[in-house]
């Protein structure tokens, strides 16, 4: 086999079975651990070290003492993970997959959020660049958010960015006002009521389960709403056998393996794609292909700046001091 050391070529030549063979010689050759989301295409999941949600992503991160990261999820998760391990080669095969709600809230605008909103405490999503977390007090994700706002004085004003459809569900949980940066998933805003509608008539006996990223309208109809960990967690405790799933449709690969025996069906989006479900573009675009390409070449590699990397390790750490 040729090995290169010239920059990632989409086209290996490879097969599948040899792509896989190669990241695995190539993880143990450079000391490298691959954390994946569960959004991730089922092939990668199924070579990743370890498969979970941003939180668990973020503590596996943090523990790891492999040399090298191969982060299988969007630039904020591989940017977390440098956060937390300044010492680390921190890669991410595909460099263009973003997130919406990350792209919502720019450094500047965001400053400027925060200068008319003064003496607020700042609690910022994780799905967020790392300049603002630097500029946040308090990082939380989907599966703490509501623990996190908890955990703030009651008579403290709150920010909370940059999902306002999370924002709100905390709002509605907590009782607790907060001002809400207006961003949003691009994924999860496209599940259609309309066709889950006719999903919750056809199958009456369904159980609606749905990620917080999604709008109250669909909220409102879910029997769990929780983070991909605790969807996953509430299909397989839950008696029931039939279950609509409103979330990013990578996370019904871990489901099914999970409880063969039950119905999932994913929640159906607006826009055509490959999947009739909710399909996060961004975490798509990682690939075999470049998994293998970042680990032969040792890039795309996560770099920061030092003082924001500062920056953004004193909240995150907050939020991993709450447990
Ligand atoms: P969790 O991993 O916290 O469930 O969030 C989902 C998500 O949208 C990640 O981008
Ligand atoms: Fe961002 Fe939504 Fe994709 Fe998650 S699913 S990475 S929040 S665009």
């Amino acid at each position: 086999m040729i090995r290169t050391m010239e920059p990632a070529t989409p086209e290996s030549g490879l097969s599948d079975f040899e792509l896989v063979a190669e990241i695995y010689r190539l993880k143990r050759e450079r000391n490298a651990v691959i954390l994946a989301h569960y959004y991730q295409q089922p092939e990668i999941q199924e070579l990743a070290d370890f498969v979970g949600d941003s939180l668990a992503l973020a503590k596996a991160a943090d523990k790891t003492g492999a040399e090298t990261i191969l982060f299988c999820g969007v630039h904020f998760m591989a940017e977390t993970a440098k956060i937390l391990n300044p010492g680390r080669k921190v890669l991410l095969p595909d460099l263009n997959a973003g997130c919406s709600l990350a792209d919502s809230a720019p450094p500047a605008k965001f400053r400027a959020f925060l200068d008319a909103h003064p003496g607020h405490v700042v609690v910022s999503y994780i799905n967020c660049s790392a300049e603002v977390k630097a500029m946040s007090d308090i990082i939380c994700t989907s599966s703490n958010a509501v623990r996190v706002v908890q955990s703030i004085p009651a008579e403290r004003k709150v920010i909370f960015a940059p999902d306002k459809h999370l924002g709100a569900y905390v709002q509605r949980v907590t009782g607790r006002e907060l001002v809400l940066w207006d961003g949003v998933c691009e994924v999860h805003v496209d599940i259609s009521l309309d066709k889950l509608k006719f999903l919750l008539g056809k199958y009456p006996d369904a159980k609606l389960v749905a990620h917080p990223e999604c709008p109250p309208h669909i909220l409102a109809e879910a029997d769990h709403v929780g983070s991909t960990s605790s969807l996953l967690e509430f299909v397989q405790k839950d008696p029931g056998t039939t279950f609509i799933v409103a979330t990013e449709g990578g996370i019904l690969h871990k489901m099914r393996a999970a409880v063969p025996g039950k119905t999932l069906i994913p929640a159906p989006a607006n826009s055509e794609n490959s999947c009739a479900c909710a399909e996060c573009p961004y975490m798509k675009l990682n690939t075999l292909e470049k998994v293998y390409a970042a680990l032969l070449n040792g890039q795309p590699e996560i770099v920061l700046e030092e003082s924001v990397r500062a920056g953004a390790e004193r909240s995150l750490r907050r939020m991993m001091e709450l447990g």
